[in-house]
């Protein structure tokens, strides 16, 4: 498997997961220095065979790329969003599971109530780079940004989310869009959410505008099951998944082509003010690891790893952003000693 470690703190968080991944055994490690560091050395964000080293691997771990020194975010441009584009990874699935009752942000809520899974449109919508700045830089500058949709993509992703409940035995799908003010896109979003529900009878299947959902997960989270949408509006509430979970440092998400070689990461940034401190908390990272061996077939490794994160968690033994009082290293040690 290929580790790009990235920035900031991603590098000290990748590190404890590769920890975890050696411990648990039968990976064999590629570590690729693509970070910011590398583009301000060497002028390259990635060699060109870079996406076929990526390809010929088994899964990719990844820990976040951002740094205030690149200020167009080229490097992450290429590398994370370049391989989500070129492995035609088009389901973001994260999780969003809140592993003890004391870290829900909200009042009376508990481990109940925070229990779904969004999955995000990962290969067009908003992020596909289409678009232009005519007149840049002086007073009549027009900047487009066009937001691709297409029938495949969004099908091909509601299908996901509808098949993802189906063979965990859940019942609810939620679609969210805009389609009251994006009359064009988002239609299409409705008109697919429309015939592939009518295949899936046994699932119950509702909508909402993405304004209402972002109110909804914060009033009552414990209504969603299974949550699909686009490639915005899905990176933006799952930082609030991140939030009903403790805090951005406890995310995990994958970025798969079911059956091809796919990426992890946690949802977090390089968080450049906690870099290089031993702060950042590395269960984000470890529970995207875990995602990793699920998806890979190794489900029985990837819940190892998941009680373990669970066991440490309840006993405090964790970095301060969730209430414990240990150093990146020393939590990942925590997880290693629990791990059975
Ligand atoms: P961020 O996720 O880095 O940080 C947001 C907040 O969450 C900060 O308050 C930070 O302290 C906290 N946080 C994040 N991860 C944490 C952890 N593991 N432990 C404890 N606290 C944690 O988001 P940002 O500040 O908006 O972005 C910083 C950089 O990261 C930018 O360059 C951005 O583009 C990039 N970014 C990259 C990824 C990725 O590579 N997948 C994701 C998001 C942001
Ligand atoms: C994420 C990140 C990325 C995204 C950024 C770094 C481009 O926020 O993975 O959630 O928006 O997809
Ligand atoms: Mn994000």
């Amino acid at each position: 498997m290929a580790v790009i470690a990235g920035d900031g703190i991603g590098t000290e968080v990748t590190a404890q997961a590769v920890r975890v991944l050696e411990a648990v055994g039968g990976l064999q490690f590629l570590h690729l220095p693509w970070s910011a560091d590398h583009y301000l050395a060497t002028g390259q964000t990635l060699p060109p065979d870079g996406y076929d080293t990526l390809r010929s691997c088994d899964a990719v771990l990844v820990g976040a790329l951002g740094d205030p020194r690149v200020l167009d975010n080229r490097h992450a441009r290429d590398i994370l969003l370049g391989t989500r584009f070129e492995l035609d990874l088009y389901v973001n699935y994260r999780p969003v599971r809140l592993l003890d009752d004391r870290l829900c942000p909200l009042k009376d809520r508990t481990r109940d109530d925070v229990n779904f899974a969004v999955f995000r449109e990962n290969t067009e919508g908003l992020y596909a780079g289409i678009g232009g700045r005519f007149k840049a830089g002086t007073e009549d500058e027009i900047a487009v940004q066009e937001e691709v949709n297409t029938f495949k993509g969004v099908d091909r992703i509601i299908r996901h989310a509808f098949e993802f409940a189906r063979a965990r035995g859940l019942r609810k799908v939620c679609m969210a869009d805009k389609s009251n003010a994006m009359s064009h896109g988002h239609a299409l979003w409705q008109r697919v959410f429309h015939r592939v529900r009518t295949e899936y009878p046994d699932i119950e299947a509702s909508h909402l505008y993405i304004d209402a959902l972002a109110l909804l997960l914060v009033q009552n989270p414990g209504q969603f099951e299974v949550i699909v949408t686009n490639n915005l509006f899905g990176d933006i509430v799952t930082d609030i998944g991140g939030a009903l979970q403790g805090g951005l440092g406890m995310a995990a998400s994958g970025n798969i082509h079911p059956g091809r070689t796919s990426m992890f990461e946690p949802v977090h940034g390089s968080a450049p003010p906690l870099a290089g401190k031993n702060v950042a908390n590395p269960i984000g990272a470890i529970l995207s690891a875990a995602l990793m061996l699920e998806t890979l077939g190794r489900g029985d490794d990837a819940q190892r790893i998941e009680r373990a994160v669970e066991a440490a968690v309840q006993a405090r033994d964790v970095t301060r952003d969730v209430g414990g009082k240990l150093g990146t290293k020393e939590a990942g040690d925590a997880i290693l000693r629990r791990l059975q």
